[in-house]
């Protein structure tokens, strides 16, 4: 059996072994690897590792997520440091660059998302957020007029504003398909977005998850037809990174932008952006500092961004750890299993209508359903005055996003089931 000290540190914690941060509860779980992972009490103990409410239920980590403690306390105690020692950084220092983010190549953290994403750390570089990502892609590349941009009728204003911009501003032509809601299934999906696909399309952008309906698309198929066609792929990662898993080799993407702050529980303000070394060397930076031009590092050209805040960069490392600790299929598939759980439940419900995709396969933490004649304000205000449970309002036609994460139990999901039974009869 692993020790208490042992099962700290594997989470990070170990500075916090001799010390008393406040705010920290310390864990009175079992080591985490002794546990089995079938074990309800597994997920009961990994509940302890956040400072959620007790007396609420959060299920919008679509929007912005809940921070593990140690996420939380890795950032406090950085910004801390740096409060009180500022004046023992020496600026030129390299063993002392942990002051300002946004001036060093952030290589270790870079090698992190690599991991994660199945990327080599050159191609990557880290920005704010997902809307960051896609306007160094979008802003970088150069188009010609007349050249179609294709996408779907649901993308996220981060993720298509800066492609629309291009059509304003350089004579780039903006397209979208419209691909339902529900999408029927996978093969009619990608059979829509194949046949709006042009002699003229030069860039196909795509959600890989889209965040009004959870739907996963058939990215992998569809980027290898844009690739025989000579189109730059690029996803939009948003909803995926930490919910289900994502490598982009086996997708074959040209790029990739995602952030942390939904799924993955680090601080607001993190995010990244993979290209395609082929790609990222020829694209523009669209901030710039020293570094503008230097192609050794290309990744670095788009890190060096100005003055940065390095302790949700702390906060995000630690964010990432937590995750290949706890293990990321066993992340993905809890996500799964709770919102599988949500759609068979409200599925059976006969004045409900869900809105994310009916296969399966399609879907993961992501549900998004409304009552008849209800809007999602009415059914999100219900769920808080009654429950205190906190899912997204979807507008009037689609009701509510509900979110699934691990710090979720069983019991709040078949709460949520039978809340919308009786508000359904
Ligand atoms: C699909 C999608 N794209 C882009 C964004 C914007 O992300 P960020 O706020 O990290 O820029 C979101 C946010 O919800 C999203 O769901």
């Amino acid at each position: 059996m692993l020790s208490r000290r042992h099962w700290l540190k594997s989470f990070g914690l170990s500075a916090l072994l001799g010390s008393t941060l406040s705010g920290f509860a310390e864990p009175t779980v079992a080591p985490l690897n002794s546990l089995n992972p079938d074990d309800p009490d597994f997920w009961k103990k990994v509940r302890d590792q956040f400072s959620l409410d007790r007396d609420k239920v959060f299920f919008n980590p679509g929007t912005v997520g809940a921070m593990p403690k140690v996420v939380v306390d890795k950032m406090t105690e950085h910004l801390k440091y740096i409060a009180s020692g500022v004046a023992d950084w020496a600026y030129k220092d390299d063993n002392k660059e942990e002051y300002i983010s946004g001036y060093n190549n952030l290589m270790s953290i870079r090698k992190k998302v690599g991991q994660l994403i199945n990327a080599d750390a050159l191609e990557i570089a880290m920005t704010d957020n997902v809307t960051n990502g896609m306007s160094y892609i979008a802003n970088g590349i150069t188009l010609q007029p007349g050249d179609e941009i294709l996408t779907t009728d649901q993308e996220h204003g981060g993720g298509q504003s800066s492609w629309k911009l291009k059509e304003k501003r350089f004579g780039a032509v903006f397209k979208t398909v419209a691909i339902g809601k529900p999408i029927t299934n996978t093969a009619e999906v990608y059979d829509k977005i194949l046949k709006a696909i042009t002699p003229k399309t030069k860039v196909l952008m795509l959600s890989h998850m889209i965040s009004g309906s959870g739907a996963i698309l058939p990215v992998k198929e569809l980027c290898a037809e844009a690739k025989k066609r000579g189109i730059f792929t690029v996803l939009d990662g948003a909803q995926t990174i930490g919910q289900i898993k994502v490598d982009v080799k086996d997708i074959g993407c040209d790029a990739y932008v995602g952030c942390f702050h939904k799924w993955m529980g680090a601080p607001a303000g993190t995010g990244f952006m993979f290209v395609k070394n082929e790609y990222l060397k020829n694209l523009w930076t669209s901030v710039s500092s020293y570094r503008w031009d230097d192609h050794a590092d290309e990744g670095f050209r788009f890190t060096q961004r100005g003055t940065g805040n390095f302790p949700i960069l702390k906060g995000l490392n630690a964010a990432l750890d937590f995750h290949f600790e706890l293990g990321p299929d066993r992340v993905y598939d809890r996500i799964k299993f709770l919102g599988n759980r949500l759609r068979t439940g409200l599925r059976a419900l006969p004045k409900v209508k869900v809105f994310s995709p009916p296969e399966e396969s399609m879907c993961a933490g992501i549900t998004v359903y409304n009552i008849d004649g209800w809007t999602g304000t009415k059914l999100q205000d219900n769920y808080w005055e009654k429950a205190k449970m906190r899912p997204r309002s979807q507008g009037d036609v689609y009701g509510v996003r509900h979110c699934t994460h691990i710090f979720n139990s069983e019991e709040e999901i078949d709460k949520a089931i039978s809340l919308v039974k009786e508000w359904s009869k």
